[in-house]
């Protein structure tokens, strides 16, 4: 990513966009309380603890809301460390793998790894590597729960390496774990931290020290505790690679802290690695060209759409990641999508404490724009040119089921609630021409619930998801009087999308073969574009 693009303006070279990136219960609603608190965006921090199903299938900041008393977004936070601007975007809570959050992960620079000391990488930490690494992000990783047995530090390092081609440089050195944890040895700085365990919320005590031969050291470590971190440091230092800025930036290597998030300790060195090393807010694909931040007009495209975010009022959100230029309220963008202008008149940034209307944002930040649903997921707001962002992945569902509401009389507020879940992205809902009731197309299981759950919390509509029948879904594309003699003469296959475009519904392959083979001229594909 260190290329020869000219230094961005400070504004934007201030700015760091990431997300993190954690298996379920490694720290992560922890981690961006600390974030918060460190941030000053909110004043206390205490445990959060909402358990069950409804805290996976909610997000996370959601979560915290209902919990801590405050008001903060559901998908994106921002807050000032130092000099820099934080933009801290959520990923989806639930352990199922969504689409929401690989297009989450579109809007981000960099990504935190939570992982548990004691657990390793798992599942869902793999996963969502994964989808980082399709996008060559930076990664820097935060081990966490130090305070609890761990795993030897020798030992996770080299899982991570192993489990996911990564090079690992530690930034820091635990000094014992579980009950014997004393703190860390800062390899960046050669400093001492000492963890407080008196208090969670005080960030640790830092010795400033010459280098691990100081004899200060002894004076805060017992003796075998000092022989066995002078060992492993020498050690890590002789086998592991050295940090280099490069290799992070690229995706290759990845800069490791230890800590322990509820204990508040290691949580400000790994701000000062985003703040430090980055990286900046980076170019964005369009299909015509590189979208640089510097560019002076104003781009941006919708990752995320929120529905029903507060549910005293049924409004939208839709999230922009600003691609480049200076924001301003008031700015007439052009929707380029339906080629119409729009007038960005309330724009809210998810600044501190409070969803505020903001007079300004700049390249790489996350603003939140209102809407009645003109804003779909991929959509770009520019000041005139006709771009296309790509890299917004579209899914083809690969579970369809028959949605009912358990109470018939429902089933026409059924359809509003399925119609706004279809245009956040959600999930893919069709109408079938012959019966009644619709079909919802997911990609994960999980989805499933996950719907129902909202469609219970947030429209009081008892529902059931059943069998369709179907495994398949295309979308057809074509002349209309091709497009006329197939529906005729397959009218139990057919549905239509939340957009009104004819789609294809079986549960053979050998059917979708037919079509093609009888109906050249018609084009059947297995994921509709996000515009
Ligand atoms: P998540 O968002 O990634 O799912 O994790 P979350 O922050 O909710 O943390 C999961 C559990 O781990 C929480 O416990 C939290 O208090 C605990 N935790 C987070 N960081 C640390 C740490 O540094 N050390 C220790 N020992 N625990 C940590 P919980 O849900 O309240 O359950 P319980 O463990 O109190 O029963």
């Amino acid at each position: 990513m260190l290329d020869n693009r000219p230094p961005l303006p400070p504004e934007i070279a201030r700015r760091r966009t990431f997300a993190i990136i954690a298996h379920p219960d490694a720290g992560k609603t922890t981690l961006t309380e600390k974030f918060l608190l460190f941030g000053g965006a909110i004043q206390m921090a205490g445990q959060v603890r909402a358990k069950g199903e409804a805290r996976r299938t909610r997000s996370d900041f959601m979560k915290l809301e209902q919990d801590r008393g405050i008001s903060v977004s559901a998908s994106a936070m921002s807050f000032d460390y130092r000099e820099f601007r934080f933009n801290l975007v959520d990923t989806p809570g639930h352990s199922d793998f969504s689409e929401d959050t690989y297009r989450t992960l579109t809007a981000v620079d960099a990504a935190i790894m939570v992982i548990d000391g004691a657990k390793g990488v798992e599942s869902q930490t793999r996963k969502l590597f994964e989808v980082c690494r399709l996008r060559d992000l930076p990664i820097l990783t935060f081990c966490n729960k130090m305070d609890r047995e761990s795993r030897d530090t020798f030992e996770i390092i080299d899982e991570i390496q192993e489990n996911l081609a990564i090079d690992v440089a530690p930034a820091s050195w635990p000094i014992g774990s579980g009950r014997e944890f004393l703190g860390a040895y800062d390899l960046m700085n050669d400093r001492l931290e000492l963890m407080d365990r008196a208090d969670r919320n005080k960030v640790a005590e830092t010795v400033q020290i010459t280098g691990l031969d100081d004899p200060k050291l002894a004076d805060h470590i017992p003796a075998d505790l000092l022989a066995k971190l002078r060992e492993e440091v020498e050690m890590a230092r002789e086998l592991l690679p050295a940090f280099d800025r490069a290799a992070f930036l690229n995706g290759s290597m990845t800069p490791i802290w230890f800590g322990s998030a509820i204990n508040s300790f290691g949580v400000k060195e790994l701000m000062e690695g985003i703040g430090n090393f980055g990286p900046e807010p980076q170019p964005q694909k369009a299909s015509e060209r590189m979208v640089g931040a510097e560019e002076t007009p104003v781009t941006g495209f919708v990752f995320k759409v929120q529905a029903n975010m507060d549910p005293k009022h049924r409004d939208r959100v839709a999230f922009v990641r600003l691609a480049s230029g200076h924001f301003e309220r008031g700015m007439k963008m052009l929707h380029v999508r339906s080629k119409k202008p729009m007038a960005v008149t309330n724009p809210v940034l998810f600044l501190a404490a409070d969803r505020e209307l903001t007079e300004e944002a700049w390249a790489g930040d996350i603003i939140g724009i209102p809407n009645h649903g003109q804003l779909r997921i991929g959509d770009a707001l520019t000041e005139g040119e006709a771009l296309r962002f790509t890299g917004i992945p579209s899914f083809a569902p690969e579970l369809l089921q028959s949605v009912r509401a358990t109470d018939p009389m429902k089933a026409k507020h059924l359809e509003k609630a399925l119609m706004q879940f279809a245009e956040e992205g959600a999930a893919k809902v069709f109408k079938p021409m012959i019966g009644s009731g619709f079909i919802v197309g997911v990609v994960g299981a999980l989805q499933f619930d996950v719907l129902a759950s909202r469609i219970e919390i947030e429209y009081g509509i008892p529902v059931r998801f059943e069998g369709s029948g179907f495994t398949s879904a295309r979308w057809i594309a074509g002349p209309q009087d091709e497009m006329d003699k197939l529906i005729n003469v397959n009218k139990q296959h057919i549905a239509v999308d939340n957009d009104g475009d004819m789609v294809f519904l079986t549960r053979l392959q050998w059917d979708i073969d037919r079509v093609i083979r009888d109906y050249p001229a018609l084009k059947l594909t297995a994921t509709k574009e996000m515009m």
